[in-house]
């Protein structure tokens, strides 16, 4: 009796179950041990399994099957039920073994077969061996593809006549791109390489870019009107490309990997990313904050209230000025040698007609020091 389950997942696996009863034999045999995949492509892990048709007088009757890749409290977990398998399969680096499971309207009619199947998702992978006038490309993957397998060679996108894993090039075209393919799986192509004459005794690995790091320089104090560089650098094959964001910035700064800033400004301040991206995909570095130190501005000052000043009543001088780090501040009379207070603000809280005169503050920080204009104070009497 040949019973073919529908598809438990939708893309990449398709399970084609057969079971058979046969007396008193339990059994779960994998159609093949080793299973191997392209990327993107449908893998078919297949099984058969065998049960008793009776136990202990009662017909069996299968009640639940399933795929599993781990356990759970030493119950196998059904596939379908991950996270990570709910609706399609991702993408395995290492090899990962399925196993599967049937159980029955028996309570010990439960059955999982170890080891289970193994699946390989390939790389793809061009080695590349160049000796004094000749270059050879050889089109590799992980799986364990029939020796008769043949392959596809590209040169600039169009098919070369050759159906062997190796290409011998003797042309010194640097011009030329080439990829190639296993047959009936043209649909999964490898990544092209370019100027394959450059690239000597080189093993290529494709792969997305690793996580970009940011270099800034200089890496001390960044003081305005100094010059800055941020790099972006990931190590990628093929090549990545890089991009510069300000965070909260929407168009991208520059389409490179480095950012210069002849010339800082204060409010170039903020926190900075780049993107390192190629064929096979995107990564995005962690946000450097650069902070642009600078000698504090132009202090201004008011002073509170700003009608009419009567003896007797009090007055607040207030002195603001923008710096990074944060100024101190120190209020001053003219004509009158010692300063008044040390703080931003300098309170009369009974004012003297006394006290008229000209005032004025300096802003300080460890990159220098500004001074306001003078403020002149004329006190009325009363
Ligand atoms: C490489 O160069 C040698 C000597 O210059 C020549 O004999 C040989 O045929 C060349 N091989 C190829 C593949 O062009
Ligand atoms: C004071 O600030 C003004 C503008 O904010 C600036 O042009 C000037 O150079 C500063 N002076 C000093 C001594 O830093
Ligand atoms: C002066 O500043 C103090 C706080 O620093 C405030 O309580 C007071 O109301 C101010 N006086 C005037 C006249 O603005």
């Amino acid at each position: 009796k040949i019973l073919s389950c529908s598809p438990m997942f939708s893309i990449l696996f398709l399970f084609i179950v057969l079971h058979f009863v046969v007396k008193d034999v339990w059994d779960v045999t994998y159609t093949s041990t080793q299973v191997c995949a392209f990327k993107g492509a449908t893998a078919e892990i297949r099984c058969t399994f065998r049960y008793p048709s009776t136990i202990n007088g009662i017909n069996t009757r299968v009640v639940q099957k399933f795929w599993f890749i781990r356990d759970e409290n030493n119950e196998p977990v059904d596939l379908k039920t991950e996270s990570e398998y709910k609706n399609r399969v991702q993408y395995k680096e290492r090899l990962s073994e399925y196993k599967f499971r049937f159980i029955t309207n028996d309570p010990r009619g439960k059955y999982s077969d170890v080891p289970g199947v193994t699946l390989t998702v390939t790389d793809k992978i061009i080695f590349i061996n160049s000796y004094s006038n000749w270059t050879e490309l050889t089109c590799h993957n992980n799986c364990q593809l029939p020796d008769q397998s043949s392959y596809i060679w590209y040169r600039n996108g169009h098919k070369l006549s050759s159906d062997e894993q190796y290409l011998h090039l003797n042309t010194f075209d640097s011009a030329d791109s080439f990829h190639c393919a296993v047959k009936g799986y043209e649909q999964f192509p490898s990544p092209t390489v370019y100027n394959v004459f450059f690239l000597e005794y080189k093993f290529l690995k494709f792969d997305a870019p690793k996580l970009p790091s940011v270099s800034v320089s200089p890496s001390a104090e960044i003081v305005e009107g100094s010059s800055v560089t941020l790099t972006c650098s990931s190590d990628a094959n093929p090549a990545a490309s890089y991009t510069w964001y300000k965070e909260d910035v929407i168009n991208p700064l520059i389409y490179q990997n480095q950012h210069f800033f002849f010339s800082i400004l204060p409010s170039d301040s903020g926190k900075y990313y780049c993107t390192a991206d190629n064929d096979l995909g995107q990564k995005r570095s962690e946000s450097r904050t650069i902070d642009v130190k600078y000698a504090p501005k132009l202090p201004s000052v008011s002073v509170s209230p700003s009608a009419e000043i009567v003896e007797g009543s009090s007055v607040n001088l207030t002195c603001s000025s923008d710096a990074n780090p944060a100024a101190s501040y120190t209020w001053y009379k003219e004509d009158v040698i010692n300063p008044l207070s040390y703080q931003n603000q300098h309170v009369f809280s009974s004012i003297l007609p006394s006290d008229s005169g000209k005032y004025y503050c300096t802003a300080d920080n460890d990159l220098g020091q500004n001074r306001s204009e003078s403020r002149t104070i004329d006190v009325k009497c009363e």
